[in-house]
């Protein structure tokens, strides 16, 4: 098939295209900087320009590539772009990524129509920080914004948005859980609890869905080799409370035990979604992605994958 990942160069975008090649598919991926052609270049795509923003600029490269499938991949979320998270301000963190997901989701589906292109995977996001008790979340289930914390709203609209919007077009939206794995982000948070400065909150019984960032991008190759339609939690099998994964995590990494620190204490600090996230984050199901793609992770817990990245 003839791949077109918009968004290349990202966590989840280097390890995908990869994939995509190995499997014998033709890659175009995009990033805005002129610089990362290259990088592109030795994972095996056609490397191209393209600003997700931009209509004429989507337009064009979408025609160019002339793809069978347009894979999304645009988030903002990189120092690039947001500097030094601010987690009091979480609506500042998002605010490019939640354009991306509307109006860069927009633009693709345009695209997409205009050069007749008729299958689409988007990226969307497997955390819930609220209502932890209402067990896992599965792919039927709406999740109003109303259900969180006033502040942490924002983030409910782009999700839905992207997902309602690939799901008419006749794709997918895949709700990746939390990263890790190369270039997934989690060398930082090793760091903090290296340092003991990543605490238990509050109890920590909110719940994370973890997944290898190699497994994210197997189930994106299986949803696109497929023309999947639908939203998909690719989260791994294992689920599981701040209070059980971040003391294991720490004692993979050899540290000491996590502190423990009330969540009125951190509030100024961590933010609304800080303490949201480790206290009432709810756990995904992955049933459906496992049924429907056939996607065997290779990292089913969290608890094998965090040990090999500490090796
Ligand atoms: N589910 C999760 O846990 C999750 C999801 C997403 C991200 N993250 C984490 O967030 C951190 C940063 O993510 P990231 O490394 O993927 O970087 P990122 O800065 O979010 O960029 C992701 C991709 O979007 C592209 N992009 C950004 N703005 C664009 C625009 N206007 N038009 C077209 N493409 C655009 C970037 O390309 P260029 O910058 O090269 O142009 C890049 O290819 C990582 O640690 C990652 O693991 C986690």
């Amino acid at each position: 098939m003839r791949v077109f990942v918009a968004g290349g160069t990202g966590a989840v975008g280097r390890r995908l295209v990869p994939q995509f090649v190995a499997r014998g598919h033709q890659v175009t991926a995009t990033t805005t900087h002129p610089d990362r052609l290259g990088l592109l270049t030795r994972l095996g795509a056609e490397a191209t320009l393209m600003d997700g923003l931009d209509a004429a600029s989507v337009g064009q490269a979408v025609a160019h590539a002339r793809p069978d499938a347009i894979v999304h991949q645009m988030t903002a979320l990189s120092p690039d772009y947001i500097g030094k998270p601010d987690f009091r301000h979480p609506e500042r963190i998002a605010a490019i990524t939640s354009r991306l997901r509307t109006t860069g989701t927009d633009h693709l589906l345009a695209a997409a129509e205009a050069t007749g292109v008729t299958h689409v995977v988007a990226q969307s996001l497997a955390t819930w920080p609220a209502h932890r008790d209402a067990g896992p979340v599965t792919e039927d289930e709406a999740l109003p914004p109303e259900q969180l914390p006033a502040k942490l709203r924002f983030m409910a609209r782009p999700l839905r948005y992207v997902e309602d919007a690939v799901v008419k077009a006749g794709g997918a939206a895949l709700r990746y859980g939390v990263f890790y794995g190369p270039g997934g982000g989690i060398e930082n948070q090793i760091d903090l609890v290296r340092k003991r400065r990543m605490p238990v909150i509050g109890g920590g019984a909110g719940y994370f869905s973890w997944v290898h960032i190699d497994d994210a991008a197997s189930a994106t190759v299986l949803a696109v080799e497929q023309r999947a339609n639908g939203v998909f939690n690719i989260v791994d099998d294992d689920p599981a409370p701040v209070s059980e994964w971040l003391p294991y995590l720490a004692a993979c990494v050899g540290a000491k035990r996590p502190l423990r620190i009330p969540a009125w204490l951190v509030r100024p600090l961590a933010g609304e979604m800080g303490v949201a996230i480790m206290t009432e984050g709810r756990p995904f199901a992955n049933a459906k992605a496992r049924r429907e793609l056939g996607w065997e992770p290779r990292y089913p817990s969290w608890r094998t994958g965090f040990k090999e990245e500490a090796a």
